[in-house]
């Protein structure tokens, strides 16, 4: 088939690439020159392990193009994908500005019948919206069938994510549409549920808002455990056999980040709120992962009531490993306290260092590698259990810090080995004091 994709963020561009490599001959269209530019040449904006090979084999294949003519793209596509970002608003709900000026130019540029698929998480009723807006901007006399399609890709596996997904959801009324989406998706090899538009658009909202509760729920139980001496890591090892709860998404830490859950989170309880509707349970989820960021903190003022002009270790920036992304990760606000009050910040990343220090206005603040981090530090702070801080020895801690005060926001070491390397080390719901001594 021949497909138009609407913005290349990281939604729109995993789709495309994955269009092309299941054959189809796809354009991808975004405003900023830039980007078009360099995806041209094979270079992807975003870091994503597999992106840019997968990218380079479709471009040397010829199934995919980019282009910042949305017009020329849309005009005879049988299908056109709406991946452009639904960021959030200041009272929490979903900004669909950019989506409603897509399908605008969309209505506007379309000559034949065609698809229009909605991949962008978008609030329920809103593929309704943009149904009218394309309608209303026609030109020609054709047919249009606008079908939600929500996007379950987590960044850090986008590809491996889109090329053995759990599911593809249709949404739609339409029996042709919901055939042509079969025939689209047909080579994915994937399951297929086909139901109402609204219910698709629920099930990407309830989906990441379920996951985002799973850990608050996990990270009050790890506090608990942190109060009652017992070891996160056991109990939910103990939950994680009961299949009906899984072993998966039970990772106690610092709280979730990135630019779905906390957008999610906050824009469904928005949108029951405007039908006069409380989510509790989603309330107590965002407060509860609100607080749960500045846990460290307050590990690390008992031990060091005093930060000024304390040299504090940051190791891991991004909001999780395998990616640069840094949007609502924890460590940036956590940084903040620690220059506002005066300590003396020395941080690594694998990866998003020169984005940190343009955000935080300080590239002194940045160092090469983990042992430089360390260097004659008062206390090391963990955000991002990337492979490479993981893999950090207690020797390294020992040999490089001042004082060997190791707080760990994702539980990365062994307590016990750490405990007997000589370091202070506090993780999460997983205390030392009672640790299990056989009789
Ligand atoms: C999430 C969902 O997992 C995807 O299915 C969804 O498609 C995507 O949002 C989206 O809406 O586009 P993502 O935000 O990329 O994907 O990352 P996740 O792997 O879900 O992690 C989110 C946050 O939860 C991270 O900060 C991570 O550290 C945290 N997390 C995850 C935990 O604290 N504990 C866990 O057990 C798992």
């Amino acid at each position: 088939m021949k497909i138009a994709v609407a913005g290349v963020g990281y939604v729109g561009l995993v789709t495309a690439v994955g269009f092309a490599h299941h054959g189809h001959m796809v354009t991808a269209v975004d405003l900023d020159t830039q980007k078009i530019a360099g995806l041209t040449k094979g270079i992807s904006p975003i870091y994503e392990p597999g992106l840019e090979t997968l990218l380079q084999e479709q471009l040397a294949a010829n199934r995919i193009q980019f282009t910042t003519d949305g017009a020329s793209a849309y005009a005879d596509a049988d299908a056109i994908v709406i991946g452009v970002g639904t960021p959030e608003n200041e009272d929490g709900s979903a900004n669909l500005s950019a989506i409603y000026q897509v399908a605008r130019e969309i209505g506007q540029s379309i000559q034949k019948d065609c698809l229009v698929i909605v991949k962008s998480t978008v609030p329920v009723g809103t593929n309704d919206k943009i149904e009218t807006i394309v309608q209303e901007a026609l030109k020609h006399a054709v047919h249009v069938d606008v079908v939600s399609n929500p996007e379950f890709l987590a960044q850090g596996s986008a590809i491996y994510d889109t090329l053995h997904g759990s599911r593809i959801v249709i949404g739609t009324e339409s029996r042709a549409a919901e055939e042509k989406m079969r025939e689209l998706y047909d080579a994915y090899g994937q399951p297929i549920l086909a139901v109402s538009r609204r219910s698709a658009e629920l099930v990407k909202y309830a989906s990441n808002d379920f996951l985002a509760l799973k850990i608050s729920f996990v990270n009050e139980i790890a506090n608990l455990c942190d109060i009652l001496g017992a070891d996160i890591e056991e109990v939910t090892e103990g939950m994680g056999y009961d299949p009906r709860i899984g072993n998966s998404f039970l990772r106690a830490g610092i709280g979730y980040g990135g630019s779905c859950f906390p957008k999610d989170t906050k824009a469904l309880h928005w949108l029951a709120e405007d039908h006069g509707f409380v989510l509790r349970t989603i309330e107590a989820a965002i407060k509860i992962n609100e607080k749960q960021k500045y846990v460290l903190m307050h590990k690390l003022r008992k031990e060091l009531p005093n930060l000024a002009g304390k040299k504090i270790a940051v190791l891991g920036l991004t909001f999780k490993p395998n990616t640069d992304d840094l949007r609502e990760a924890p460590s940036i606000p956590n940084m903040r306290v620690l220059q506002k009050e005066g300590a003396i910040i020395q941080a690594y990343d694998p990866i998003a260092m020169a984005k940190t220090a343009e955000i935080l206005g300080d590239a002194t603040i940045m160092k090469n590698s983990v042992e430089e981090a360390l260097d004659g530090a008062d206390a090391c702070l963990i955000f991002t259990e990337w492979n490479e801080i993981c893999a950090t020895s207690p020797d390294t801690f020992n040999n490089y810090m001042a004082t060997p005060l190791v707080l760990d926001g994702r539980n990365c070491f062994d307590k016990h080995a750490m405990a007997l390397a000589g370091i202070t080390y506090q993780s999460i719901g997983r205390p030392l004091a009672k640790v299990r001594q056989l009789q």
